[in-house]
């Protein structure tokens, strides 16, 4: 390695810095460089945005054949919910609860990607959102930090440790530090302004754990973080996550964000930019070409040194040598992926994983599931035919061709039923009567209707915020003149985001299924629901609000000096709208009733070298064998600072039988009881700590019990 290092020039050592896409997929603004021709001149590290075995092959042959040192370039794409065969959204495969299905559909993605060519994938994506009006809010894994953090160690095990074969292993980039999630109005790349303490306590811990986890990269996001541009923030890229968290992989900078420090305003020109990119500890330069063009007078100029170029390249190369890349750079690399042995068990697979990630959030008078027998079924509405949709964003090499949408699931799912599909509306744009009223026959004529609605994809992920997240007028029109006829409905919705559900529509459903966006199998994971195949298991990763103004609402708030009461006016409250969630984190249904026992407890008080256990029952009620999730929460009453009134601190899931009970057990040690003091630190205090297990974050489903810690060391 060192050797190598020795060997190069400037330019090649920015080369190796220097990261540019391709164009199979376009994720960004174009550059002003043709890829191959640098490619060629030994100018490039690694690639973006192209995969495949003749692109990556020529690539590859042209850096090992053409370059004067013969570096095997590296080759990344945003490989986030699955790379032909498509997952679940993040967002939707986080409410599976589910951290075995978490690393299994990452092992999957990658081995699929890595007999593409690939071996980096820009993900996982653990910007915690509360707010539906930001696109990306379908890349993440809901509201809450903790559930980010294990979605991110397991996304991490799946993609870069699971497989046997080194080969089938791809590196992961956790993105995007920090807090892009909370931009302001939710409107793509705004500026981002949280507190120490929101930082510390939801934003930072997914990252902590991915690095735990083993993460071989990290991205930072394009956005400032209180007036400080993420690509230039030192104090949280090379004193936090460098220094004090250990991370020893590359930082790759976002898609031109090196160069758009310029336009933050904290650079004056592409030299400035990278300078302060440099400082800040990012490697690798996405696309901006700042590192190539800037650092040769910056260095000239005494303003950066060497050894810092060099402790970049020497950070790439350790990267190329992880990844196997010197050993074999055509490693993985198949003739067609993924390969007929594989497709069939993915496709399996995720159709096990969507029908795990769809909740049920209303089943009024049980309506669900339908009788196999019944006889004429509607499929209504603008998503009901649109496989294409149901992949979602970043779904690159996904084949929309091989996707199952709902009628297509319907069908072959309920082969007994006569299935009639009107459109009604289309999915965004100008109400049409006609075909309102062709759907509106047809639902008459049927026993029950299946009315979907949802969203176009391409509204939805990067650059895709929206004032109003909630279904176009003439969705709301074609649902309208439906639940008009009186006839058994189920509303399925497919997005890619909390949606503003208004409440006549929910009244005037019998049945909601909040699909979001399933993948590839979307279409037969919904119908399986519908027809009791599988009894449904998910819960809500985000909170679904009232209206616009409810955002953000989230499950875990705190009191606030004048708590919410109903009967107080002078308590925390809106005028025209509830304070809580239509639909809550944690929430959702299935077609058995799981109840839980009391909450018992090992020890009643604790120190902070003890593990506490506890132990509850769980009976499936029901008359169907299911999956019942069950939630360990805490409160803390008396604190330093004020302390949300649940926050969640594991989950299980259990397979119970009908009638069947289990005993669950949970433990809890002290590390889980701290949390940021005044000054930040992790803190614990002497006092009452309130245990509680839910079925949901609902107080109707818990069971609590109190525990004392009494510290043997006071501070
Ligand atoms: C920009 C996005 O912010 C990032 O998430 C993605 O990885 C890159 N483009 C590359 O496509």
């Amino acid at each position: 390695m060192e050797q190598l290092l020795g060997e190069m020039t400037l330019v090649e050592k920015l080369g190796q810095m220097t990261m540019l896409a391709a164009s199979l997929v376009v994720t960004g603004p174009p550059g002003p460089d043709n890829p191959a021709t640098k490619v060629r001149q030994g100018r490039v590290g690694g690639l973006l945005n192209t995969w495949g075995h003749d692109e990556i092959r020529e690539a590859q042959r042209v850096a090992l054949e053409e370059t004067r040192l013969k570096i095997p370039l590296y080759f990344g794409v945003d490989v986030l919910h699955g790379h032909r065969t498509i997952y679940p959204i993040p967002l939707a495969e986080a409410c599976a609860f589910d951290r075995d299905l978490w690393r299994r559909t990452a092992r999957e993605s990658a081995d699929e990607a890595t007999r593409d060519g690939i071996q980096m994938t820009f993900a996982p994506m653990l910007d915690v959102c509360r707010d539906p009006r930001w696109g990306r809010i379908s890349e993440c894994a809901g509201e809450d930090g903790y559930i980010n953090a294990e979605y991110a160690r397991a996304k991490v095990l799946g993609f870069q440790s699971d497989n046997d074969h080194p080969h089938r292993r791809m590196m992961g980039v956790a993105k995007h530090f920090v807090a892009y999630g909370a931009v302001m109005q939710g409107r793509d790349y705004a500026q981002v302004d949280v507190s120490e303490r929101a930082l510390a306590e939801i934003y930072l811990p997914p990252f902590k754990a991915a690095v735990e986890a083993g993460v071989g990269g990290i991205m930072p996001s394009f956005t400032d973080l209180a007036g400080v541009a993420m690509s230039a923030h030192r104090a949280l890229l090379h004193d936090l996550l460098r220094v004090q968290w250990g991370f020893n992989g590359v930082i790759i900078s976002d898609y031109n964000a090196i160069a758009e420090l310029i336009h933050h305003g904290v650079a004056a020109d592409l030299m400035d930019a990278a300078v302060l990119a440099l400082r800040a500890g990012i490697d690798i330069d996405m696309m901006a070409g700042a590192y190539e063009e800037g650092l040769p007078l910056a260095l000239e100029r005494g303003l950066v040194h060497i050894d810092e170029i060099d402790s970049c390249v020497r950070r790439v190369l350790m990267m190329k040598e992880a990844m196997g890349l010197f050993e074999d750079p055509y490693r993985g690399l198949e003739k067609q992926s993924p390969g007929p042995d594989t497709l069939p068990h993915h496709r399996a697979s995720a159709r096990d994983a969507a029908r795990r990630s769809l909740v049920l959030i209303k089943n009024d008078s049980d309506l669900l599931p339908l009788p196999r027998s019944t006889k004429r079924i509607a499929a209504i509405g603008p998503l009901a035919d649109k496989q294409s949709e149901l992949m979602g964003p970043w779904c690159m090499a996904g084949d929309e061709r091989e996707a199952i949408g709902f009628l297509q699931g319907l069908r072959e799912v309920f082969a007994q039923s006569d299935i009639s599909h009107v459109q009604g509306a289309v999915v965004d744009g100008p109400s049409d009567a006609q075909m309102i009223a062709a759907a509106v026959t047809t639902t008459q004529a049927s026993d029950v209707v299946i009315l979907c609605l949802g969203e176009d994809r391409q509204h939805c992920g990067e650059a895709a915020s929206r004032t109003k997240p909630e279904p176009p007028e003439c969705q709301l029109e074609l649902a309208r003149a439906i639940v008009a006829t009186g006839t058994p409905l189920v509303l399925v919705l497919a997005t890619s985001r909390p949606w503003i559900i208004p409440q006549w529509l929910i009244d005037g459903s019998q049945s909601i299924l909040l699909a979001m966006f399933g993948g590839t199998e979307a279409g037969r994971a919904t119908a399986d629901i519908l027809i009791g195949d599988y009894n449904p298991s998910a819960r809500l990763s985000i909170s679904w609000p009232v209206n616009t103004g409810q955002i953000p609402v989230f499950y875990n708030m705190r009191n606030t000096g004048r708590p919410h009461d109903p009967n107080n006016g002078f308590s925390t409250n809106f005028l025209d709208a509830p304070i809580n969630a239509n639909w809550l984190f944690g929430d959702g249904l299935s077609y058995s009733r799981y109840e839980l026992g009391d909450l018992r407890v090992d020890v009643a008080t604790m120190d902070e070298t003890s593990t506490i256990h506890l132990a509850i029952d769980v009976v499936n009620a029901g008359k169907q064998a299911g999956e019942a999730t069950v939630f360990l929460f805490i409160h803390d009453p008396v604190a330093q600072v004020t302390r949300p009134l649940i926050e969640i601190k594991d989950f299980v899931k259990t397979m119970l039988n009908a009638g069947q009970s289990k005993t669950l057990r949970f433990t809890l040690n002290a590390d889980q009881l701290r949390y940021p003091g005044l000054d930040l630190q992790p803190r614990l205090d002497d006092g009452r700590i309130d245990v509680i297990v839910g079925t949901s974050a609902r107080a109707g489903d818990q069971k609590r019990v109190s525990i004392e810690m009494r510290r043997k060391m006071r501070v």
